[in-house]
């Protein structure tokens, strides 16, 4: 039995009783429990099916309570969540004593955001303490960026569903790590490595081959996988190379549209070519597209600067071939 609402005391009551709340914010939605209760964070684990060594970010509303879950923190990182918060940035700071680590998947680290939604921060503001909160999808699916989302893939296993609309960011926060105050990109997100080093200068971005030992579940290959069999990279190739059908195939480009291929089966991010909108478009449009009668999914690679090396690394992710 689940219900979907704006009712932010309801939401509020359910957390403080140690039970999941979905929760809108800018990026996606979230599937978020009481960060203090190792009880309630638990079941985050066991709703998603995700691993629990997969670390969580704590959402909050306020610059002085983050201050209370960090053990250090960086003047660079103060500078970032000056400029970028609330917002679509995730910061990893050392933890301090009150984080758990059922949280921090055992780390000494752990993720904090303050998300810039106006319903989540009104809800935060009621609790004394802050929301641990993944996005809500079972593990190795496709992030939620509507309620209705969320509905589909979780709906009987939560009692309720924060209703924000449509998030406007559409796709998961940029995570930055503070290790021995070196700062380094771990996920592509929603705010982009030109704004983030306009503030802070050149940063190191972590090698996203590196699959083995990840320190962000969004580096594990069958990441943000549709049903259909997602092939990224230059639409142009693939439909010349004919391996399947036209009227089979579903296409999922920026702008174009690709004659031979029936429209119907054509989604484009950003007819205006805006990376900020076809960021926002990305997880719908592949959910729509996993609904077609369709074999396959031809993805077009996204120009590799601001949001688009967010779009590229989802799809890279979501493929099972390159071209
Ligand atoms: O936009 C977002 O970030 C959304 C909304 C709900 O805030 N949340 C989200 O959470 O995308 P999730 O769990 O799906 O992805 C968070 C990522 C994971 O890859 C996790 O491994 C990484 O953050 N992470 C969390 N804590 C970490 C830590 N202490 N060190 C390194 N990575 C961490
Ligand atoms: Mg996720």
């Amino acid at each position: 039995m689940f219900r979907t609402g704006t009712d932010i005391e309801l939401a509020a009551s359910i957390l403080r009783s140690g039970d999941v709340v979905v929760i809108p914010t800018e990026t996606v939605y979230g599937l978020s429990a009481n960060a203090f209760n190792p009880e309630a964070v638990k079941k985050i684990f066991a709703i998603k099916k995700r691993p629990l060594f997969n670390p969580l970010i704590v959402h909050s509303d306020s610059l002085t309570k983050v201050e209370q879950y960090v053990a250090e923190f960086p003047l660079k990182a103060k500078k970032l969540s000056e400029k970028f918060w609330p917002g679509p940035l995730t910061i990893v700071l050392k933890k301090s004593n009150i984080i758990s680590e059922i949280v921090t998947g055992g780390n000494s680290t752990v993720a904090v955001r303050i998300p810039n939604h106006p319903l989540t921060i009104a809800l935060l503001k009621l609790l004394d303490f802050p929301l641990a909160a993944p996005s809500a999808n079972p593990f190795g699916f496709i992030s939620p960026t509507t309620p209705q989302h969320v509905e589909e893939q979780l709906g009987d296993k939560i009692k309720y569903i924060l209703d924000g609309g449509k998030c406007m960011v559409g796709i998961e926060s940029t995570i930055i790590g503070f290790f021995e105050d070196e700062p380094e990109i771990l996920r592509f997100g929603g705010i982009s490595i030109e704004d983030i080093e306009a503030i802070i200068g050149k940063v190191k971005i972590k090698n996203n081959d590196f699959l083995e030992n990840p320190i962000a579940p969004g580096q594990l290959k069958s990441h943000y996988a549709p049903k259909h069999k997602l092939i990224f990279g230059d639409l142009e190739k693939m439909i010349k190379k004919g391996d399947y059908n036209p009227v089979k195939i579903g296409i999922l480009s920026f702008s174009n549209l690709y004659p031979m291929i029936p429209q119907e089966n054509q989604i484009r991010l950003s007819k205006n070519l805006d990376l900020n909108e076809a960021a926002g478009n990305l997880f719908d449009s592949l959910r729509k597209l996993d609904k077609l009668d369709i074999e396959v999914i031809f993805a077009e690679e996204f120009p590799n600067r601001e949001l688009g090396r967010a779009i590229n690394d989802r799809l890279t992710r979501a493929s099972a071939e390159r071209y």
